[in-house]
């Protein structure tokens, strides 16, 4: 696996793939890897002849109040389980280069609508800097593929919305959530619990899952069912930011005539926010 960090040299390698027409799958990443980001690779490894793999903390993406410094960093486990899978390409690149003029000097991209709703309301500004590094990345590697995990389900639909909108050429797939055997979503935030809330951490999949399940068997009095499941999620020891279920594909409010869903929920323990969701047809 090459390892780099400058951005000529990704450049560099990258012109070499072009002359021997290589495929080029790509997963962009914040490091700290788990089987969910192992997952993406295996699917990025069945549709191209060259995987990339960028591992970049991105301070656009964080609110000042947020886990930026306290992210966790384990760069040199991931590196071993990137080789271990066949990763033909690593990119580090350091912030300073990835934002030369500064963060605040930055032109950035942004998706409007979906961006602001949902995940995005809760954390203004977050998803101007996933479309913002995500484009960037693109520009960078020019994959042919990109590769995001379905559980940051609005994050895709995005990132969808921008290759659309900005007419770039690349395919961007989706790949089902990994979870724990009790049903908790893989995801580095999940390290942040201590043992008694990791025990309680599967109840919000749980929740989703009882909304969901009353939905397929009929109720539609859904805020009814969303209030139940935030008083559920409460009584367990949640702060439930929110829940919301959506048409899949627009994220808009239900309508009568929606038949696919999304149910989203975001939802504290202690500190530690986490967020899960689940598809559903009706
Ligand atoms: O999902 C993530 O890890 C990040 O939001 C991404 C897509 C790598 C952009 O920084």
């Amino acid at each position: 696996m090459q390892i780099v960090e400058e951005i000529v040299s990704l450049r560099e390698i990258r012109r070499t793939w072009q002359s021997s027409k290589e495929d080029i799958a790509f997963v962009p990443t914040m490091g700290n890897l788990h089987q969910g980001h192992l997952e993406l690779v295996k699917e990025a490894k069945k549709v191209a002849s060259k995987v990339v793999v960028s591992i970049f903390v991105n301070p656009m993406q964080f609110g000042p109040d947020e886990d930026l410094d306290a992210y966790p960093r384990t760069l040199e486990q991931d590196k071993r389980s990137l080789e271990e899978l066949g990763v033909d390409l690593l990119f580090m690149p350091k912030a300073e280069d990835i934002y030369s003029r500064g963060l605040e000097q930055q032109t950035f991209v942004e998706v409007p609508s979906l961006s602001y709703m949902i995940c995005g309301a809760s954390r203004p500004g977050h998803f101007r800097g996933v479309a913002t590094i995500v484009c960037k990345l693109f520009n960078m590697v020019q994959p042919n593929h990109a590769f995001f995990g379905e559980k940051d389900f609005q994050q895709l639909q995005v990132i969808k919305a921008m290759v659309t909108d900005l007419s770039m050429n690349l395919t961007i797939h989706g790949v089902p959530t990994k979870r724990d055997d009790d049903g908790l979503a893989l995801s580095s935030r999940n390290g942040y619990l201590n043992d008694e809330e990791r025990n309680i951490a599967p109840v919000l999949y749980k929740q989703i899952n009882v909304l969901a399940d009353s939905i397929l068997a009929g109720r539609r009095d859904f805020s009814v069912l969303i209030k139940e499941a935030k008083t559920n999620l409460a009584n367990a020891g949640f702060k439930p930011d929110y829940i919301e279920l959506r048409n899949a594909e627009t994220l808009l409010q239900v309508g009568h005539e929606d038949k696919y869903l999304v149910i989203l929920a975001a939802a504290f323990l202690g500190k530690t926010r986490l967020i899960d969701n689940l598809q559903l047809t009706i």
